[in-house]
């Protein structure tokens, strides 16, 4: 019996699979690169002695492990046919090469079970891509309570996995927990990717540190529920899993169907956890359809929401677009307040009109205002939703997810309209499809504001995972017919970042809290999936309403420069000087945007202070925050790892009213000894531009 040997190889990584003569595929190896000609040495199982107490056939890690027939971890099936074929089992894999040592294809089938598998694995750069699909190949149907969409290996000395938590108005707060022996777990129900349980994280070594050694990053590409686990396996291992979070009954298969999961994006870096995240901001970046192929420089937003509100007054509009044009916005926005009744959330989602009383001769005076202005013109829409108090639920109140004898819990006032149902979506289609018709909207706001419960559907049955296919649709029906319409995704802020919806927007709005010291970890949390080009980052008003506390305003734009920028305030009531000022800011974030959205690179140089650098090795900003106060008595270097050793560079202080400063330095000491910095007021920032000289 002889084994066959699967490698695919990225840059500076490899994976190793070993398929057996008569087993399953089993996990060999993923980690720093191997030569080419690499060979692995005798077969697994030739080097494992069965242990005491032990099957006599002891399994290996499968790539597709499953449970009841020998393999005690977990399992990447959950499944029974009425309580039969509890258990599965597979032989030999049949392997298919869909580019040469690029993808690959892996067919399993148990003919017990009646089942069929497919594993599909591709590396692009340093990304892998995986996905699986289950086939039915009984009469009967199938249930199926979990399907990984990947199990990774990872190395017996991974130590610690960085996930992100948090809630509205606090995204992304990193969470390190210390890898031991107990499975290490994290879920999300909230029937979509959830603000306090990103589907995806990051696993160290010991001495892995933000820009050396070894880290591997995997995330999800699902918009609803999820779970991911890492487990300690007894041959020293770790085992990662990521899939959908299935709920009671949601998945069944009757004969012939197949459930395909959402892809797992995973990346192994030997440059630290700023490595896997330079390589996902490759693979996302990849997966972005820009109208036209291409993205644009991002344009200026200018948001109305945290300036208006619910009120919505078109001459105080008009003046505002005015204004917006003049400091130099690029984007003018239209948030909640426009439609049918809508003075407040309690009211009116679902009726996708014009009020008349706001807007007697409908949005076209204002949206034709705005483009002969120079700027393009976007509405925000929240399709997905209904309020009791609307026409559309009293003419259908069937048309929400509800559970029947059940309550219907609202959030925000509002319900979840059950997508799967084809007329809801044709008319969410034609009334929100007829204002991009009639008007010059460029730019949809698609926010999704609360969670899904009770989301059951007409025959009573769970719809969390109809729901997102369905949303993916709608959202793919409005790219369709609207290709030049980008779209920004937002959940309450950002309930909804993930690297599915991705694949059909252009835009996260990141949080809804804008105060510029919560937003720095909260966008450094971002960063580490997705990347800056795609964060909604605006200039909030002070004092910040989420959280009370006041900023200058050159700190809250050195904060927002790290994303797609933008201004969220009423920007009318602006002094003459700070309105000046803001115009500096917008013209400097158009002068570097080229280089804000390239590669990027964040560290934290001690005293708290943090830094942000973007652009190439060649030519980069470097923004350096104080956070808070000094403690020190000087200032420490800040040390560039991101930095060529072997040239020189001019460095130069820029920014409005920047003092003037331009040096030389030595790559190596920029990156060994570190690059001065002048004494800083706590929430300051000081900006310089680099080059290769
Ligand atoms: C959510 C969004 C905000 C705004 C409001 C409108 O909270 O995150 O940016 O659009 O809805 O109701």
């Amino acid at each position: 019996m002889t084994e066959m040997i699967l490698a695919l190889h990225g840059a500076t990584t490899s994976l190793v699979i070993e398929c057996p003569a008569s087993g399953p595929p089993l996990w060999r190896y993923w980690g720093p690169r191997l030569a080419d000609d690499f060979a692995s040495g005798p077969a697994l199982g030739d080097t494992r002695p069965t242990p005491s107490f032990s099957l006599d056939e002891t399994l290996s890690f499968a790539v597709f492990p499953t449970f009841g027939l020998g393999w005690f971890g977990q399992s990447a099936l959950i499944a029974h046919r009425a309580g039969q074929d509890f258990a599965q089992g597979f032989g030999a894999a049949e392997v298919e090469w869909l580019e040469a040592g690029k993808a690959l294809r892996l067919s399993l089938v148990d003919d017990v079970a009646q089942i069929a598998v497919t594993i599909g694995l591709a590396m692009d750069g340093d990304v892998l891509t995986i996905s699986t699909a289950l086939t039915n190949r009984g009469d009967e149907p199938i249930d199926i309570g979990w399907l990984a969409s990947a199990t990774l290996p990872l190395p017996d000395d991974a130590a610690l996995v960085r996930s992100y938590s948090g809630r509205h108005n606090g995204e992304f707060l990193l969470c390190e927990d210390v890898l031991g022996r107990n499975i290490w777990r994290k879920e999300n129900r909230r029937g979509l990717t959830s603000h306090d349980a990103f589907p995806g994280g990051v696993v160290a070594l010991p001495a892995t540190s933000a820009h050396a050694g070894v880290a591997y990053g995997a995330q999800l590409a699902w918009s609803g529920n999820h779970v991911q686990s890492v487990e300690w396996l007894d041959d020293g291992r770790y085992a990662w899993q990521l899939g959908e979070w299935l709920a009671p009954g949601e998945m069944q298969l009757a004969g012939g169907e197949t459930y395909a999961t959402p892809d797992v994006i995973a990346t192994c870096s030997l440059a630290g956890w700023a490595g896997v995240a330079d390589n996902f901001h490759g693979a996302i970046r990849r997966l972005i359809h820009w109208p036209d192929g291409q993205m644009k420089p991002r344009p200026v937003h200018l948001n109305t929401w945290e300036g208006y509100y619910f009120d919505h007054d078109l001459p105080a509009l008009l003046t505002l677009a005015d204004a917006a044009a003049e400091v130099g916005i690029e984007r003018f926005v239209l948030d909640d307040g426009w439609f049918l009744g809508r003075d407040d959330d309690s009211s009116s989602l679902g009726d996708w009109s014009v009020d008349p009383r706001k807007y007697p001769d409908g949005l076209g005076p204002l949206a034709h205002h705005v483009v002969a202005k120079g700027m393009e013109f976007g509405l925000w829409v929240e399709p997905e939703m209904i309020n009791p108090n609307s026409d559309l639920f009293r003419a259908h109140p069937d048309w929400a997810l509800q559970i029947a004898g059940r309550p219907m819990q609202t959030a925000r006032n509002q319900l979840v309209l059950d997508l799967s149902r084809g007329e809801v979506c044709d008319y969410l289609f034609e009334s929100i499809a007829k204002l991009l018709r009639d008007l010059p909207i460029s730019y949809l706001k698609w926010d999704h504001n609360r969670d899904l419960v009770a989301a059951g559907g007409s025959d009573g049955r769970a719809r969390y995972h109809a729901q997102i296919l369905a949303a993916y649709a709608l959202f793919d029906r409005f790219r369709a017919a609207f290709p030049d319409v980008e779209i920004e995704a937002c959940a309450g802020g950002g309930g909804r970042i993930d690297a599915g919806i991705v694949q059909r927007t252009h835009r996260f709005w990141t949080s809804d809290c804008i105060d510029a010291v919560s937003r720095i970890t909260m966008q450094r949390g971002f960063l580490q999936f997705m990347p800056p080009e795609i964060m909604g980052s605006h200039i909030g008003t002070a004092p910040v309403h989420s959280t009370g506390r006041t900023q200058q305003l050159d700190f809250r734009a050195a904060v927002a420069l790290q994303g797609h920028f933008g201004v969220e305030f009423d920007l009318v009531k602006l002094g003459a000087d700070d309105r000046a000022r803001l115009g500096q800011w917008i013209r400097f974030y158009k002068d570097w945007r080229h280089l804000l959205h390239g590669q990027i690179w964040q560290g934290d140089a001690g005293d708290n202070m943090l830094w942000h650098a973007a652009g190439s090795a060649e030519e980069w900003i470097l923004i350096v925050y104080r956070m808070q106060p000094m403690q020190y008595r000087h200032m420490p270097p800040v040390r560039l790892p991101f930095v060529r050793l072997d040239t020189h560079y001019q460095i130069d202080r820029i920014g409005p009213d920047a003092p003037s400063e331009s040096r030389s330095f030595d790559g190596s000491w920029l990156c060994k000894a570190g690059m001065p910095v002048p004494p800083m007021m706590a929430e300051c920032a000081a900006i310089y531009h680099g080059k290769r000289l």
